[in-house]
């Protein structure tokens, strides 16, 4: 295999991706390795080199230019569309900041279980094995209502990651009537209660002094 020194790529560490599509070809110099042809060298700050082929280069560089048509060769996908980003851009903090507009019943929530959440977890929330039950039936077993400890977490988990093979699909009111169904069957939260970005936040939930900081030396989690 030909092998020569190749250019050097400087660049500040960060993540794969950016770290390669910000690069700059900088002039050779001396200490560059020996590398095969089809590569270029990247050096990470003062760090390690790391070989690249010229391949995926030139596809950073199709895709930071926006050549779709080379995007499409890459295969590197298509931009997001905003109702995409709309839909991944939620943080819901513990103490409701964040929450959306819409409210929701635990009625209006039953059906849409019944249609979209059942068939994994159970009509009552027991679990159909492998997946998850979202209501104890067991002192020991940990779910949304024995271990969880924010209502807003809930929430905020329903609604960007269920129902599992269509994440990001429900309404903020469907997320609302859900949570309302999940606390419901968990003995949370009154049959009659309405869940929206004022009376969520305020459910406190059993386990929600169950997490203590971790302040020993060498240790910044939360157990
Ligand atoms: C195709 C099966 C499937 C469907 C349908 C589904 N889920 Fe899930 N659900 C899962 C899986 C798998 C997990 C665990 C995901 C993980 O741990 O990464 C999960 C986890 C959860 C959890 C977290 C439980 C815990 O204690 O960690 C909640 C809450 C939840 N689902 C609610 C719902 C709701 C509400 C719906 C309906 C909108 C729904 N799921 C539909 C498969 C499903």
């Amino acid at each position: 295999m030909m092998v020569r020194k190749s250019r050097i790529v400087s660049i500040h560490a960060g993540a794969m991706f950016l770290l390669l599509a910000g690069c700059v070809v900088s002039p050779a110099t001396s200490d560059a390795p020996v590398v095969p042809e089809d590569r270029v060298v990247v050096k990470i700050d003062n760090g390690p080199y790391i070989g690249v082929s010229r391949e995926s280069i030139d596809a950073l560089d199709a895709f930071r230019s926006g050549a779709t048509t080379s995007m499409q060769h890459y295969r590197l996908g298509r931009p997001a569309h905003d109702t995409e980003i709309t839909a991944w851009d939620v943080d819901i903090m513990p103490d409701g900041h964040g929450l959306p507009l819409g409210s929701g019943t635990v009625a209006a929530g039953a059906m849409v279980y019944a249609q979209q959440c059942a068939a994994c977890h159970g009509k009552s929330g027991e679990g159909v094995s492998p997946y998850l039950a979202l209501s104890a039936r067991e002192s020991s077993d940990r779910t949304v209502g024995s271990y969880w400890p924010y209502a807003t977490t809930v929430f905020d988990y329903v609604l960007q990651t269920m129902p599992f093979e269509a994440p990001g699909s429900l309404t903020n009111d469907e997320a609302y009537a859900l949570t309302a169904l999940l606390l419901y069957m968990n003995d949370i939260i009154l049959a009659a209660d309405v869940m929206d970005a004022t009376s969520l936040p305020r459910v406190v939930m059993p386990n929600a002094n169950g997490f203590i900081p971790d302040d020993r030396e060498n240790s910044n989690t939360t157990h």
